[in-house]
């Protein structure tokens, strides 16, 4: 009688970890990320966890803000539910996947696909202090080859602020559609660049045309900080630049050619008042992961007396919190044909 419990014990448990096992290397080969060596940080990481704020924790949280509103409609865009398994393609540092865990619970399944090591490994720790490790599966590699994932065997695909990246836009969507099961769909969120860089080259052509005065003068190097962040200036480097050279339309098309049926895209533009920052906090951050700071290019690019200018000029307008943003994101969810 006293043996009985600890049989059932023992049966018990050697079936979750037989669970455990298939869920986290039959079905995904999983790029174990290994819990004491961290791996140098990479302009991903380098981004995601610093740069994007300018290494100012009050500003981060103001970010977060901003960033938590675009999660929920990725989430609403979802459409989870309990038992599913969702697949978050250049996860980062979790944004979507846990709060995707905070909706649905513990019966979800998530699996964080990134191509940055450090990433991965920081969400598994966040996911260790969370609590819900046992949900998640990390994979290394890139959206245009989602390799480790088998045909057909995820209900949800989600990304955000990842396609922008990605060389191979049409590779990637056709991964997204091979792992959904029939039926299954995905809601992703991508910022539309194309248009401020065809400003920006539009601006730097009309002025290059125009002679040299006080007014000007400042413009041309708020162009200049700008071409260094959005580097294509001229509209056939934009044409050639993953980040630029796609927009909501083409994600359309992408969705389409890919096979997917019922495609619905939402495009956001939102013009506000940027809030005021300290200037040493604006000149640490940059746009985007692949764009210098505002300080390094100031150092690189500008002399001692352009910076000076860029400063008198731009200065009070980032303290007073004057300063305009303008964020133009497609929301885009679609669903696979049964
Ligand atoms: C702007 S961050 C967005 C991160 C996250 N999706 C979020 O919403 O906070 C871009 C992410 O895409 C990842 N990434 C960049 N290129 C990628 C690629 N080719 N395949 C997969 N992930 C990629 C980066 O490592 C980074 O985590």
């Amino acid at each position: 009688m006293s043996r009985y419990p600890s049989r059932v014990c023992f049966i018990a448990i050697f079936f979750k970890e037989c669970f455990s096992i298939c869920r986290n290397s039959l079905w995904f080969s999983e790029i174990l990320i290994t819990q004491n060596e961290y791996p140098p940080a990479d302009l991903w990481s380098e981004w995601l966890l610093r740069r994007r704020h300018g290494g100012n924790p009050n500003h981060e949280q103001v970010i977060r803000g901003v960033i938590e509103r675009i999660r929920d409609r990725v989430l609403d865009g979802a459409a989870l539910s309990a038992g599913m398994t969702l697949v978050d393609v250049g996860a980062g540092d979790g944004l979507i996947a846990f709060g995707a865990l905070e909706r649905i619970g513990l019966s979800l399944r998530v699996v964080f696909t990134d191509l940055s090591v450090p990433l991965l490994q920081h969400a598994e720790k966040c996911a260790i202090e969370r609590g819900v490790r046992d949900c998640c599966t990390f994979l290394q590699g890139s959206a245009e080859r989602l390799e480790g994932i088998v045909d057909e065997s995820v209900d949800v695909v989600t990304s955000r602020a990842v396609l922008a990246y990605v060389a191979n836009k049409a590779a990637a969507v056709g991964e997204f559609y091979r792992v959904l099961k029939p039926g299954g769909r995905i809601s992703i969120a991508e910022p539309i660049f194309r248009d401020e860089a065809l400003q920006i080259a539009a601006h730097i052509r009309y002025l290059e045309a125009k002679p040299a005065c006080d007014v000007t003068a400042h413009v041309r190097l708020m162009l200049r900080c700008k071409a260094a962040q959005f580097p294509s200036t001229t509209e056939e480097a934009i044409k050639n630049d993953p980040l630029i050279n796609f927009s909501e339309r083409d994600l359309v098309g992408l969705c389409q050619s890919a096979g997917f049926g019922e495609i619905h895209l939402e495009l956001h533009i939102d013009v506000r008042k940027a809030g005021a920052l300290s200037w040493d906090t604006f000149i640490d951050m940059s746009p985007h992961p692949r764009a210098p700071t505002i300080r390094e290019i100031l150092a690189s690019h500008f002399s001692d007396e352009e910076q000076r200018q860029y400063e008198e000029g731009l200065r009070p307008l980032v303290e007073s919190g004057q300063r305009v943003e303008r964020d133009t994101i497609a929301y885009l969810t679609a669903i696979k044909p049964r």
